[in-house]
Parts: structure tokens; C-alpha cells; sequence
């Protein structure tokens, strides 16, 4: 049977082809694809090897690494909104960023292995793929005795039963296919050290879904009275996801190869080894302000600042001390909307004025 591909999947079976996989990914999922199909078919008769064959026999999950990927996108985009780089896929520049081996990479690769672990898990509780579903909680070992500690359900310790049921979701399958997909061979010459850090990398973005599952539960009995629960654990919403990322960037170990090369050492003097959880990186960033070919820096000129904060968003950094102008803008927005049964909503064009500060 042949099974008509998307865009997506074309552009998928384009990234795998090219030698550094997560690139190719966030290019085709950042922007549109400026590849005609036909090219990008006649490229993928070209696929050899493990690649290929994941893609021959799973097209579906395919699309959902690509879904995944493009969670990791915005979310990016969305947790560097006020930052000096701001997560912008759409231009050759950002491929320079994750040539290097900075926090910035460290975050893109985490996140991406993160989004995509978060959507081939959804996909399995939405019962869109064949390949699996619902965690199945037969052969969990059943419920402890309430102890109602964080992650237990609220309650389950006033001596109330609960018992594994709903649809809890397989985070244990999306893990694995994150890794099959992410963890993929490294582009030949880049260091050992570096794969290590990628794949370092990889597996905190897929422990920030996987460590953090939550528990839900439905009350039974009559009107409620709750004389059994039923429980099941949930992935975090991706925001938390984000957010438990951001912060380990910010906190982010500078390492560097051992002697063996095969292992990596903190830099610095009394500097905690990483865990499994933190982010690594071997080079300092820079520093983004002005734009410049070689780093993939956009700068920030233009760039929108906040004059009374002070941390990253704050002028004085964002703008990196060149100073600022303040303008007021207008923009259209809607406003008066009302809603005519049945069912449309009207809505005014509205100018609104907008006191902005931006980059000098
Ligand atoms: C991100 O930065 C670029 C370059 O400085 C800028 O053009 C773009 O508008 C910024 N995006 C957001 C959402 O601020
Ligand atoms: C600017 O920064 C201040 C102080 O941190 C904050 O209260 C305000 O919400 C920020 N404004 C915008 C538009 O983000």
C-alpha cells in the first residue's frame, strides 16, 4: 500500500538526509518550504540505513517528531521572547547558533527532544497512532497505600480506595521514539565531546517531560461521594515543560572533554558535577548585540525593550547599552466584538496607540 506523504514528511525525508539532523528540522518546521517536492523526492531515493527505514515503516510517527519538533519551536520562541536571541528559526543565521556549542544549542536541542517526546505521547492517548495508546496499567503494580505526598492524588490519604484506570499516557514509548529520532548519528568531525553534550542535551529535554508526570482522578459513587477514585498520570502541560527548561539554562554547566575523550568534567574549581537533568554546554555564547554572520547573531537593534525592567527584557541589556527611543505606534486590534445567534462574532476595528521602547 502507498501511503501518500505530506509536506511535512517530505521535508522529514529531506532533514534525514541531511547530515546534521536537528537543523534540517527546525528549518522545515520554521518556515515554509522553499524545496519543491519533486526535488526532495528525488533525494530521499537516496536514503540508506536506519533512517530510512524508520521512515518507510513509521510515516506516522514521522509527522508526529515533526509536530514535536515544531512544539519545541514555539516554545522556544516563547521562553526567549525578551531575550537578546529570541529563538528566530527563519533564516540562515539560526543554523550558525547550533553549530556552536553554547547554552543557546543546549536549550534548542532539549527542547526539541522534549517536544517531540511530549507529542508522540499525546498522539498515543489521542489514539492516532496504531502503534500504541493508553499506558496500560494492568501490569502496574497497584496502588500503594495512600501517602499523599506530591504525585499522589489529593486526597487518597482521608483512607479513600483509588485504582489505576482512565487513559494515562505512555510517556515511556514517546521517550523511546524521541530517542530513536533525536539520537541519531552525529555529522562527521564533530568532536566526541560534542556528540556527548548533544545527546547529554537530548536526554534533559526527555527527562523534563518523563520526571514530571502528574497524577489525575475522577471521583465514583453516588452524587459524588467519592468511594473510589480512578487515577492516571498526565504529562505537564509543555508551558511547565518550557519553563523547567528555561531554568536549567539559566543555570547551565560549562564542561569539557577528559582526557579519555570519551567523558566530559565540569570547568571550574568546586563546580558540582551535572546531573542527568542540567543542561551542558563547552563554548561561552556571544553576546548578541550586534549582528554578525560567523555567530548567527541577529543583534538586537529594532528590538522591542521593556525601559522599566531589569533583568534580560530591560533596555539597558536587551539594547546592550546603545540606548533607546521610545515611539508610539498604533496598531488595529479588534474590539466591540458581539455575537449574532447563531453563531458569528462581529467585531470594530479599533486603532489603538502603543507606547513602545525600542533598540537604538
Ligand atoms: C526576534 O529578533 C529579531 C532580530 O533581532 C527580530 O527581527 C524579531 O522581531 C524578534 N522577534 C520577536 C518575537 O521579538
Ligand atoms: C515591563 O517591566 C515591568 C517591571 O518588571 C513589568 O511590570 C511590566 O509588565 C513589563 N511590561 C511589559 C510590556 O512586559
Amino acid at each position: 500500500m502507498r501511503i501518500p506523504l505530506s509536506r511535512i514528511q517530505l521535508a522529514l525525508f529531506f532533514i534525514l538526509l541531511c547530515p546534521v539532523n536537528i537543523i534540517g528540522l527546525w528549518w522545515a518546521v520554521g518556515s515554509p518550504l522553499v524545496m519543491d517536492p519533486n526535488s526532495i523526492c528525488r533525494k530521499t531515493k537516496r536514503l540508506a540505513g536506519k533512517q530510512a527505514e524508520l521512515c518507510q515503516t513509521q510515516p506516522e510517527i514521522v509527522s508526529e517528531v515533526a509536530r514535536g519538533a515544531r512544539l519545541g519551536v514555539r516554545e522556544c520562541q516563547f521562553q526567549f521572547r525578551y531575550r537578546r536571541w529570541n529563538c528566530t528559526s527563519h533564516n540562515k543565521y539560526f543554523g550558525k547558533v547550533l553549530q556552536q556549542d553554547i547554552r543557546e544549542t543546549a536549550f534548542v536541542y532539549a527542547i526539541t527532544a522534549a517536544g517531540v517526546t511530549h507529542a508522540v505521547t499525546q498522539a498515543c492517548s489521542m489514539g492516532e497512532l496504531l502503534q500504541c495508546g493508553c499506558e496500560a496499567t494492568r501490569s502496574r503494580a497497584p496502588p500503594r497505600p495512600p501517602a499523599a505526598g506530591p504525585g499522589e492524588p489529593a486526597g487518597s490519604g482521608e483512607g479513600g480506595k483509588w485504582e489505576w484506570g482512565g487513559c494515562g499516557d505512555d510517556v515511556e514509548f514517546g521517550y523511546e521514539k524521541s530517542k530513536q529520532f533525536m539520537d541519531t548519528k552525529r555529522r562527521r568531525g564533530k568532536s566526541d565531546i560534542r556528540a556527548l553534550v548533544d545527546l547529554h542535551n537530548n536526554e534533559a529535554g526527555r527527562l523534563a517531560v518523563k520526571l514530571y508526570m502528574r497524577m489525575e482522578c475522577k471521583c465514583h459513587g453516588l452524587s459524588g461521594s467519592c468511594t473510589l477514585r480512578t487515577c492516571w498520570k498526565k504529562m505537564a502541560p509543555f508551558r511547565e515543560v518550557g519553563d523547567r527548561l528555561l531554568e536549567r539554562f539559566k543555570g547551565a554547566s560549562k564542561v569539557m572533554g577528559g582526557n579519555d575523550g570519551k567523558t566530559l568534567i565540569p570547568v571550574g574549581h568546586n563546580i558540582k558535577p551535572p546531573d542527568r537533568q542540567d543542561l551542558i554546554y563547552s563554548a561561552e555564547s556571544p553576546d548578541f548585540c550586534q549582528a554578525n554572520r560567523k555567530t548567527g547573531s541577529l543583534g538586537t537593534r529594532g528590538r522591542t525593550c521593556n525601559s522599566t525592567a531589569m533583568d534580560v527584557s530591560g533596555c539597558d541589556l536587551l539594547c546592550c547599552e546603545r540606548g533607546h527611543r521610545d515611539e508610539t505606534l498604533e496598531f488595529e486590534e479588534n474590539c466591540l466584538c458581539r455575537f449574532h445567534w447563531c453563531c458569528v462574532v462581529q467585531c470594530k476595528k479599533c486603532s489603538v496607540r502603543k507606547e513602545l521602547s525600542l533598540c537604538h
